[in-house]
């Protein structure tokens, strides 16, 4: 099979929605400090530009979760594979996302992460596929681009771990 990626958001496009989304971060958070929490390793990318584009006092923590093995489905079970390093007991927790699918990583996550004590939890994703959700728990606060029903790769998002490096986010085929 022949793998082709198609542009979706181009690499200016992105930067432009990321220095957006930063902004009402910064607006919304003014006198706070957001504590950001970058799921690994999708979210390298995103958390990089967004922190840069956040004007109050950052603090940042990253944790790894099982989702995808190296297909395209998700499991529906999630593990925690590294925790964060620090207590979010009494911090504004701003969890950010590559991309929302089904909602099973974040239904998790978000149950975990409350019992631990945090002053609040919000939650913000580069991408969401809203028409893939299969849980009704999970609410969005910060959507970067709201995508179709394709597996998109690029500016972190990865298919069997390739094109994490793609300075856009792109949609992938595959043919032959
Ligand atoms: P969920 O638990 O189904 O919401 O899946 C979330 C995770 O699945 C994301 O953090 C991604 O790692 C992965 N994922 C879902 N859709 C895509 C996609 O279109 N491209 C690449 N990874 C994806
Ligand atoms: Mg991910």
């Amino acid at each position: 099979m022949k793998e082709s990626v198609q542009v979706l958001f181009s690499e200016e496009e992105v930067a432009a929605r990321i220095a957006e989304l930063g902004k009402q971060i910064s607006e919304e958070y003014a006198g706070r400090q957001v504590h950001m929490i970058c799921i690994l390793k999708g979210s390298v990318f995103f958390q990089c530009e967004l922190a840069k584009r956040i004007t109050v006092p950052v603090t940042m923590d990253f944790m790894s979760l099982s989702s995808y093995g190296s297909g395209t489905v998700s499991s529906g079970r999630v593990k925690i594979i590294k925790d964060l390093d620090d207590s979010i007991e009494g911090k504004d927790v701003l969890i950010i996302e590559d991309i929302i699918d089904t909602g099973h990583t974040l239904s998790h996550l978000l149950k975990t992460l409350a019992h631990r004590n945090p002053a609040s939890i919000r939650l913000c994703t580069l991408l969401d596929k809203p028409d893939r959700r299969v849980v009704d728990d999970v609410q969005v606060d910060y959507v970067g681009f709201v995508v179709p029903d394709v597996f998109v790769v690029g500016y972190g998002l990865d298919y069997d771990q390739k094109y994490r490096n793609l300075p856009y986010v792109g949609e992938l085929s595959f043919s032959g």
